[in-house]
């Protein structure tokens, strides 16, 4: 036989890898990723009426699939399903990199930068940590800084993610801002001249962490009508979750324009979410019919620049309504349940699980349910709603690769808060992400998963599922 010359093999070789792009097994299909390289924390989502588009804006560095030098990169959807990739809005300047922010409409021209300008806050990292803004006159596309940034100078080193609603009762905008361990809140009349009003936190909840991204929002519920509204705030602190790294915690309270009061114990800890795999999360401004919709980022300080993803890094979660509901032990919390949007994939019933799917899980309440998701390797993630101890919890341990960091391998798990004669779970599965959330919103649990091929095999002991294809 003819041996083939050593160039031709080179030549054929580096046009091969030329043409193929990396397998991306684990893409996401109906939740949001960076088109390319490392995105952590959602930033100044807004949704715009006029065009019906929701606005999600993200911490990217474009040069690679790791944290460095943070841009806002730009996505929009007109579902919250399907993503159009637009170019970054922010690049960093001489105030410094640009860290996580909200952004607001500014209907009545109270910055002076024009009706109805998009106003980005958000915090300038340089040698020190400031808030500083930049305004869109396009709806959200391209910004041009403030030439007075930065407009609220940092006194401490974490003093960051300012989110910035309208407040009805004191007819001014108004800042929460992660301050170390607690939050403080600022008071303007234009956005660009702030005034300290309160601060919060010193002596509640959980402290193992740096407190980041915090927001501040109004929660009812058709069915709390006696308690009236509440004012929850959303704490995302790292490290110090429940089960290590990165979490979501919040306060339910009270906001009278200048100070919020929190109900809760000092010593109580809610979680807005009692999976591993839930952070940064924040809410959009301007959500329709005055719903309040968020979105956290699916990953854990502990191993999100390490996931064994290629062309890519992170994802978030589904859009997620919140609203309160009272608990069995008489205390308000945050109900969570996908959004409506989320919902508009479920497609038709399928007889297997596959790398996309919505299964819904009825388990009788009667005996321990164990729910067996597994592929032909082997490799399985295990769920057990435990009657006896009330409550549901997720093993991925053996879940496929787990080697990329000895954090990864966990068990999470959560109290079902309510108790009810059967219980509805709904699964949301998207190649390598779990959501499970309780039927009627008292808990949600997101868990990342990197099998080495779809799981598709269900075992449901002690109720019964049905298996959802999604719909594109
Ligand atoms: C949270 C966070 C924020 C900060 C951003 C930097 O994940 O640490 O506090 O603004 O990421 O990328």
């Amino acid at each position: 036989m003819k041996r083939i010359p050593l160039y031709i093999v080179l030549c054929l070789f580096v046009l091969l890898s030329a043409c193929t792009k990396p397998s991306e097994p684990y893409r996401s299909v109906y939740h949001h990723t960076p088109e390319a390289n490392w995105m952590n924390d959602p930033n100044g989502m807004f949704f715009d009426e006029t065009t019906g588009l929701w606005h999600l804006y993200y911490q990217h560095n474009p040069e690679a699939p790791v944290w460095g030098p943070m841009h806002w990169a730009h996505s929009v959807s007109k579902d919250l399903i399907h993503w159009e990739y637009l170019p970054i809005a922010i690049y960093p300047d001489a105030n410094g990199t640009i860290f996580s922010g909200s952004a607001v409409i500014d209907r009545a021209n109270t910055a002076g930068f024009g009706e109805n300008a998009i106003i980005a806050i958000y915090t300038s990292a340089g040698e020190t940590q400031n808030q500083s803004i930049s305004y869109s006159l396009d709806g959200g596309r391209t910004f041009t800084a403030y030439e007075g940034n930065p407009v609220l100078m940092g006194d401490i080193p974490d003093f960051r993610d300012p989110k910035v609603f309208w407040d009805e009762q004191s007819n001014q905008w108004t800042m929460v801002l992660a301050c170390q361990q607690e939050v403080r809140f600022y008071g303007s009349p234009n956005l660009k001249e702030w005034t300290l009003l309160s601060r919060f936190g010193a002596e509640y909840g959980e402290h193992g962490g740096v407190w980041e991204c915090p927001d501040l929002v109004q929660l009812k519920d058709e069915r709390m009508k006696e308690e009236g509204d509440k004012w929850v705030l959303l704490l995302n602190i790292n490290p110090g979750g429940p089960f290590g790294g990165s979490a979501t915690q919040y306060f339910v309270g009270n906001w009278d324009g200048k100070t919020f009061t929190c109900e809760d114990a000092p010593e109580e800890i809610k979680w807005l979410d009692y999976g591993k795999d839930h952070y940064a999360t924040v809410t959009w401004h301007n959500a329709p019919d005055n719903r309040i919709v968020a979105i956290g980022w699916m990953s854990n300080w502990q191993y999100a620049t390490i996931v064994p993803t290629v062309a890519f890094r992170s994802q978030n979660t589904i859009a997620r309504d919140l609203s309160l509901y009272i608990d069995d032990a008489g205390e308000a919390r945050v109900r969570v349940v996908p959004s409506p949007e989320s919902w508009a994939i479920k497609g038709k019933s399928i007889k297997r699980p596959t790398d996309a799917c919505i299964i819904e899980l009825h388990l009788t309440g009667e005996q321990d349910a164990v729910i067996t998701l597994s592929n032909n390797k082997g490799e399985k993630v295990t769920m057990t709603l435990d009657v006896h101890s009330h409550t549901f919890s997720m093993d991925r341990t053996a879940s496929g690769d787990c080697s990329f960091s000895h954090e990864f391998a966990a068990v999470t798990t959560t109290p079902l808060f309510v108790q009810r004669s059967s219980y509805t779970i709904h699964l949301f599965i998207d190649h390598c992400s779990i959501e499970a959330f309780d039927g009627d919103g008292a808990w949600a649990m997101t868990n990342l998963v990197f099998p080495s091929e779809p799981y598709n095999h269900l075992e449901v002991q002690g109720g019964e599922a049905t298996i959802y294809e999604i719909k594109n």
